[in-house]
């Protein structure tokens, strides 16, 4: 990337957002917002300003301007056998900002994304209650809903890397994750609607919740969850859920691993104890160092990766302001510290967090620097509300071996290089 260029463009922004204004020539350093000679963007007219644009219906559902047509789910073919059951990764990248547009947010299925009509959408609620119930998608609208922000997580995110640097890009080490405005219904109101009474003291019981695919993807979730902060949901970011997100029911388990957010809902039982399904025994379970198996490692822990710069994403500017981002977040409850490192973990400055540590959601951190077009080894770290610290690789590894799959949350290192490009590195 030539320093004309930079030059150039830094001209156009500071001439744009008017060269006198102080606060511009602070941001830019003072060398940089003086013109360098015409710009035909300035002196020129463009066809743009002087023909007509599309008229209103021409996209009566939008989607991004062709220009962004780069920033889109990407997957790794050779992870899976075939493209039905598998993974595909969120741009994490090439977004900012907290929530993730329905459009370009992982999807992670099983037997694949099934077409289900709202007017075909059965909800039962039976097993250990008064009254066993079925619901159909106009009955659920009739119960009062919420509307609430949080972080998705399938428990394989990151989960490439226990070994070693593998996949060159935040939105394939870090990608399968999505943060969603979901609107829904407790599910303590539905439970408490087929009545709990029978079930008797709820402290060891159990709810089994099942998808209407033909993975069924069945998992049992402890009461005290169920009655605090699950929600039965049909709406994302204001909109119907898309398909591949569960339309037009799923289950949002709040700061618990993505597997258990089960898509097109159909079945609640409440049970004496946990069913032992395949996807809560074989699959999600942790391999341990010594090779013992751990499991129900429900809960993801804290976690942050630096979104830009990074492999995907480099650094297409010289030297000088540089603004570093990425996302934290924690299933125990709000971030409230994210520290950035630019020498592999050796010293830390603390990271602006765009917005108070919500819970259980997507935290965006920034730090505004200098950039004299030095090596850096990139990293952050994220706290959280109950004092964790997101831990090191090695200190991951110390107590879950190299054979573990889930739940990898290790500090994640780029080597930016001189020439701005970034890769994924380890740091011993
Ligand atoms: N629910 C059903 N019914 N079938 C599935 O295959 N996959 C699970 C979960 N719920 C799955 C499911 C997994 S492993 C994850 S990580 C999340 O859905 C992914 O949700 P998403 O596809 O909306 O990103
Ligand atoms: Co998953």
């Amino acid at each position: 990337m030539s320093h004309d260029f930079v030059k150039k463009s830094l001209t156009r922004r500071g001439v744009l957002k008017g060269a006198a204004s102080g606060a511009g020539a602070a941001v830019l350093g003072a060398g940089a917002a003086r013109a360098q000679g015409p710009d035909p963007l300035i002196t020129e007219k463009q066809d743009w300003a002087t023909g007509l644009g599309d008229g209103v219906d021409a996209t009566p559902y939008g989607l991004p301007i062709k220009y962004e047509d780069d920033v889109v789910r990407r997957n790794v073919p050779w992870l899976t056998a075939d493209p039905i059951s598998s993974i595909n990764f969120t741009p994490i990248h090439a977004l900012d900002g907290t929530i993730t547009p329905q459009g370009c947010a992982f999807e992670r299925h099983h037997s694949g994304a099934i077409e289900l009509k709202k007017e075909d959408y059965r909800l039962m609620i039976n097993g250990l209650v008064d009254t066993p119930l079925v619901f159909s998608y106009a009955d659920l609208e009739r119960f009062p809903r919420e509307n609430r922000v949080y972080f998705c997580e399938c428990a394989a995110n990151t989960g490439m890397e226990w070994a070693g640097a593998q996949l060159n890009g935040a939105q394939f080490t870090h990608g399968m994750i999505h943060n969603m405005e979901y609107t829904g219904i407790p599910l303590r109101t539905l439970l408490e609607e087929a009545g709990l009474a029978a079930a008797g003291d709820l402290k060891d019981k159990w709810v089994y919740v099942e998808g209407a695919d033909a993975s069924s993807n069945g998992r049992s979730i402890p009461m005290d969850k169920a009655l605090d902060d699950v929600l039965v949901a049909f709406k994302a970011n204001g909109e119907a859920l898309r398909k591949e997100h569960g339309y037009p029911v799923r289950l949002v388990v709040p700061g618990w691993e993505g597997n258990m957010w089960v898509k097109w809902l159909r079945r609640i039982e409440v049970t004496e104890a946990a069913v032992e399904s395949r996807e809560e025994t074989s699959k999600y379970t942790d391999t341990l160092a010594d090779g013992t198996s751990r499991k129900w490692t429900w809960v993801m822990d804290a976690k942050s990766v630096v979104t830009s710069p990074s492999p995907q994403s480099p650094i297409r500017h010289g030297k000088g302001p540089l603004v570093i981002t990425g996302l934290a977040w924690s299933g125990r409850g709000a971030i409230t510290r994210v520290d950035v490192s630019k020498d592999g973990g050796k010293t830390w400055e603390t990271a602006r967090l765009a917005q108070e540590g919500q819970n259980k959601a997507l935290t965006r951190f920034y730090l505004d620097t200098t950039w004299d077009g030095e090596d850096m080894l990139l990293q952050s770290r994220a706290m959280d509300e109950t004092g964790y610290v997101q831990p090191t690789k090695h200190q991951l590894r110390e107590v879950r071996g190299e054979n573990s799959v889930y739940h990898n949350n290790c500090i994640q290192t780029w080597h930016v290089k001189p020439n701005g490009e970034a890769e994924n590195v380890e740091v011993s």
